[in-house]
């Protein structure tokens, strides 16, 4: 549009377009919206500088020369040169644009890779029409392969998935083709660094324009951490059913032995000839040895009963490696490296050394002539991320030991069920297979864990962690004079095994002890108030309706002198209530001899003299 506004070119050009010719009789600049500071202009043209979507300023053609006003072709040729210049702005923003972003769309890129490389996945296209697999910079990266490579062939990656899985891939992924589905799948596959990992390989199949299908998009996550914590859960679950299984047949067993070895003792002191003495003491043995192995199988089901103190394990160590040199043998060399400083643990030292030893022996048996173990110390703090740990674990403040050996490594598959009770892969009569399952259950009874590393071929490592204690100074063990004066108590004994409580009934009279005996928890309570006095209680821990523990809390309530004696060989560690330990509780556990009881008994009386 062409004006002759004379009023306001300037604006008339930007914001309406038009075209502004005309004359400005004094040359006066201010007189057509010019600065001051411009050179006097009489004739002039003002043109749009504009793309159709923008304005972006104006050009002025002004004095023509030798004409008093510019003519149809100046301002023709005007506005071209305005266009022109249009143009070459906007084509210019465009390319600052493109760049911004092109730049912002390469930092989403970087960001969306890098959250994909720190979730470990990675993004595959396959052209069904090629035989090339297109990947994403995280999927390089997965596989270690240069960060620059985008595509791989398709044999080239089958190569890479472990030999059971790739047929299982393949013929998974052809069905998908097929179907035009979509699949998910776990397979190993030889990841960058650290070999084989477990991932997992969802995908779909794209079809085009007719329905045929062009194109696989997959997306794989490696998985490998979240499947060695799955199968540490279902080791430590599988532990607790045999802990559970084991600690049931061990608790039968004890009473059962406790009557046997009691009886048979008896029988023996009034042997009527050496053949019966004979018989007799073969009876004992048995029976002790059973009693050997009930106790291994307790310690496995953790109802084992434990002293703990605070204890420095470097110390231990030290105290044990004479007697594991010479067990060991000279063929084979044992070291020690022990951290210097370390925290105190709380454990049962007998318990611990039954550990190490078990775990020595083990390493022993491992190694031919020329082998070498080595025992290493260590504070480590667990971040939760330990791997092949169990139980499960989380995270906090250890002292470890742990028993390397470089002798024949184990298989997978012994790895699997090490710690199971009866599992031996040593011939017949060398192995009976308790004693990583007696390792298991102190060390977690303790309150720590296991863990094991191993290759066929390549020796083993056992690494056993036990929660640092924060005091140090280790509490000496009390130790209380059996004093031979303290008999003719009445003791009150409560035990629902019968064959127990009778030999326990005769054990005590013999000893000069009145005995009065309960069945249940419920008839020594109902009985306690009859009674003129009772010095002591001697009880069994885990009864039907009312523990032994409840009991005591009961009686002693009446009868604040009361003293207690718990007789029990299934023991849940979470009874032991410090409220009990607290009122000078002592305990026994089954199976136990006669000399044993009668110590204990007197024990505990003299104790309550004491107070
Ligand atoms: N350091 C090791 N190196 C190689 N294999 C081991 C090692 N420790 C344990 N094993 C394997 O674990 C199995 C179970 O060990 P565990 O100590 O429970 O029983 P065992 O040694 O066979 O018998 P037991 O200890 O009752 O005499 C062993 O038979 C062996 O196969
Ligand atoms: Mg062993």
């Amino acid at each position: 549009m062409m004006g002759n506004n004379h009023d306001h070119p300037v604006r008339a050009v930007l914001e309406a377009r038009e075209i502004v010719r005309g004359v400005n009789p004094t040359g006066d600049p201010a007189a057509i919206c010019l600065p001051l500071a411009h050179p006097p202009v009489h004739s002039y043209v003002f043109v749009p500088v504009a793309s159709p979507s923008r304005v972006y300023g104006w050009l002025a053609l002004v004095e023509k020369e030798d004409a008093a006003v510019f003519s149809d072709e100046d301002t023709q040729l005007a506005s071209t040169l305005g266009a022109l210049a249009g143009m070459a702005y906007e084509n210019a923003r465009l390319v600052v644009r493109l760049q911004e972003q092109t730049r912002e769309l390469r930092e989403h890129e970087e960001q969306t890779d890098f959250a994909m490389s720190a979730a470990r996945t990675g993004i595959s296209h396959r052209d069904l029409g090629s035989s090339w697999v297109e990947l994403s910079p995280s999927m390089a990266h997965l596989f270690g392969l240069p960060a620059d490579v985008r595509r791989i062939s398709q044999d080239e990656l089958y190569k890479r998935v472990h030999p059971d899985d790739g047929p299982v891939v393949r013929a998974a992924v052809e069905k998908a083709i097929e179907a035009r589905s979509e699949f998910a799948l776990e397979l190993r596959l030889q990841a960058a660094s650290d070999g084989l990992r477990w991932f997992q390989f969802r995908g779909r199949v794209v079809t085009n324009a007719d329905g045929q299908p062009s194109r696989v998009v997959g997306v794989i996550t490696d998985i490998t951490e979240r499947r060695s914590l799955e199968l540490q859960l279902r080791q430590s679950q599988k532990m607790e059913a045999l802990g559970q299984l084991a600690g049931g047949v061990a608790h039968d067993f004890n009473n059962l032995l406790t009557a046997i070895m009691g009886y048979a003792r008896f029988a023996l002191d009034t042997a009527a000839n050496e053949a019966q003495r004979h018989d007799l003491e073969e009876i004992v043995k048995a029976a002790s040895r059973a009693a050997s192995l009930t106790k291994q199988l307790l310690a496995f089901s953790r109802r084992h009963m434990v002293e703990t103190v605070a204890l420095d394990l470097n110390l231990l160590i030290v105290d044990m490696v004479t007697m594991l040199r010479r067990m060991i043998g000279a063929d084979i060399e044992l070291a020690t490296t022990l951290a210097s400083g370390l925290s105190h643990v709380r454990a049962d030292p007998s318990q611990l050394e039954q550990v190490v030893m078990n775990l020595v022996i083990n390493a022993r048996d491992a190694c031919g002539p020329g082998g070498k173990i080595r025992l290493v110390t260590e504070a480590v703090d667990l971040d939760g991320s330990v791997a092949s740990l169990t139980p499960v674990w989380g995270s906090g403040a250890y002292v470890t030991v742990s028993v390397i050996d470089n002798g024949t490594g184990m298989s997978e598959a012994t790895k699997s069920r090490l710690f199971e009770p009866f599992f031996t892969t040593k011939p017949r009569g060398q192995g009976t297979g308790l004693g990583l399952a007696t390792v298991y259950g102190i060390v977690v009874q303790s309150g720590g864990a296991i863990q094991v590393e191993s290759e066929f071929g390549r020796g083993s490592r056992f690494t056993v962690y036990l929660p640092r204690e924060q005091e140090t100074t280790p509490s000496a063990g009390r130790a209380v004079e059996a004093h031979a004066s303290a008999t003719g108590q009445t003791v009150l004994l409560v035990e629902d095994e019968q064959a127990v409580r009778e030999l326990v009934r005769i054990i005590l009279e013999r000893a000069g002890h009145r005995v009065i005996e309960a069945a249940t928890p419920e008839e020594a309570l109902a009985q306690f108030d009859t009674l003129e006095s009772v010095d002591l209680l001697l009880t069994d821990v885990v009864m039907p309706a009312i523990s032994g523990f409840d009991l005591f809390h009961k009686l002693v309530e009446r009868m604040p002198s009361l003293r207690v004696l718990f007789i029990s060989g299934y023991t849940d560690y979470a009874l032991f209530e410090p409220t009990i330990a607290d009122k000078g509780a002592a305990f026994l556990e089954k199976p136990f001899s006669a000399e044993a009881l009668i110590g204990k008994v007197r024990e505990v009386l003299r104790a309550g003299q004491a107070d």
